[in-house]
């Protein structure tokens, strides 16, 4: 198994690139499956999680080809609507085919994904909404399996926002006859892409990026091209480690995606300057502690949370995180704390009390952002750290370590 090696406290500098997002691209690939002709997708991250995805479409009959960030897709042979345990039980966002695949051939199997390495995570929401749609589900050997002739638009009203739930209704209600209205809906940038793809594939949807989104169900959807938003998660994680290790520029981003991470660096004393595309980041003299409560967007996302919190650990004094999203999703601080970190954890809350400097050891990923969270905590370490397990951080980050270094981090990658 590859590890990650990181002689760390050394310092940061110039410019990095941020990739295509992930959590943008695969809801969209589980779109293209809806056209039945040729799409082109661009700024596809070379990413564990896009190649288990182009696995899962290719199961599914769609003729995918993957080159150098350009992913197409061949949806005129897609015959065989199932998502099988070995590619769920990887990556979650399998799931996002169950709408798609439901609406173009009324019947789809997919198998329910199992547990996370962060809590119960349930499809609740998904089954609950197809349901409202006129769809028969059942559960079958594991598998859950969704019928309809023809799926009916209804009004959805979720409990909670979920990212998910909302982009598989809204795929599935798509091509539903009548109107679909989804209330509490989730408003992420990546949602209101998957919309404005599916708009661009002839769908009617409006209100994508309010709590409301209504969709007007037409016949059939077509083929079409789109390039992908850049990925605010790993912008995020740039940006804190240069908050901690020297003036960088992160660039091909949109800024306001950032909004929230933004004014809580400020609160640190960082400098930040934005342009149209690019973030700059200067660091503090004395990092100041700042609370972060985690939320679904505009909020502070909880997808940075394990990152915020390995910025915390050398802030001037103390600090409160706190996940109102995913309640336990804290795997990282017993490693952090390896490294000589003060954190505790009450509840669905971190404690981090900021300490002089971290020093290198053996630490061991528990899943993406956990494992980013670790290589900023190898980063600004005195000495040696090896980040292992890095599988996890390679389904959510591209090239990492060529990034860091080529901003001057001493990072590398040793295979076992
Ligand atoms: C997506 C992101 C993930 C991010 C998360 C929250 C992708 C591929 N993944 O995950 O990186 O951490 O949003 O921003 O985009 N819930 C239910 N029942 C459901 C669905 C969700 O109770 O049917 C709960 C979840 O347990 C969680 C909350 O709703 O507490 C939010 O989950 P959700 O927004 O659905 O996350 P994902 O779409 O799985």
């Amino acid at each position: 198994m590859d590890k990650i090696i990181i002689e760390g406290d050394n310092p940061l500098s110039g410019s990095v690139a941020i990739s295509g997002a992930k959590n943008a691209v695969l809801p969209i690939m589980a779109a293209a499956l809806m056209g039945k002709e040729r799409a082109t997708i661009t700024r596809v991250p070379d990413l564990r999680d896009t190649k288990t995805m182009i696995r899962l479409m290719e199961i599914i009959g769609a003729v995918c080809n993957y080159d150098n960030g350009i992913l197409t897709v061949d949806g005129s042979m897609v015959d065989n609507p199932e998502a099988p345990y070995e590619l769920v039980k990887t990556m979650r966002a399998s799931f996002y085919v169950l709408g798609p695949l439901l609406a173009r051939f009324g019947i789809v199997r997919v198998s329910l994904p199992g547990g996370c390495a962060w809590g119960p995570r349930p499809v609740d929401f998904h089954l609950k909404g197809l349901e409202k749609l006129g769809a028969k589900i059942t559960l079958e050997n594991g598998y859950i399996i969704a019928r309809s002739d023809r799926l009916q638009g209804a009004e959805i009203q979720f409990e909670f926002p979920s990212v998910g739930a909302t982009g598989n209704i809204v795929m599935a209600a798509a091509t539903a006859v009548g109107t679909t209205i989804i209330r509490n809906a989730a408003r992420e940038p990546e949602i209101i892409q998957l919309c404005d793809y599916l708009n661009q594939m002839g769908s009617n949807i409006s209100g994508q990026g309010s709590t409301t989104i209504t969709i007007d169900g037409v016949d059939s959807l077509v083929s079409a091209d789109v390039a992908v938003i850049p990925d605010r998660i790993e912008a995020g994680t740039f940006l804190t480690a240069g908050a901690l290790l020297g003036e960088i520029t992160i660039k091909d981003v949109n800024p306001h995606h950032l909004d929230s991470l933004l004014i809580k660096l400020k609160e640190t004393g960082c400098t930040i300057s934005t342009t149209e595309d690019t973030v700059t980041i200067s660091p503090a003299d004395s990092i100041q502690a700042a609370d972060i409560t985690t939320a679904v967007y505009p909020g502070f996302p909880t997808d940075l949370q394990a990152q915020w919190i390995a910025f915390m650990t050398l802030a001037q004094g103390s600090s409160m995180v706190t996940d109102t999203v995913y309640h336990d999703r804290f795997s990282h601080i017993p490693e952090l704390n390896r490294l000589g970190a003060n954190i505790k954890v009450d509840q669905n809350t971190a404690f981090v009390r900021g300490v002089k400097n971290l020093v290198g050891a053996p630490v061991m990923s528990t899943d993406i952002r956990a494992s980013a969270s670790l290589i900023i905590g190898g980063l600004i370490a005195k000495g040696t750290t090896e980040v292992n397990r890095v599988y996890h951080i390679d389904r959510g980050y591209e090239q990492i370590e060529e990034k860091f270094s080529g901003l001057g981090a001493k990072i590398w990658r040793e295979s076992a």
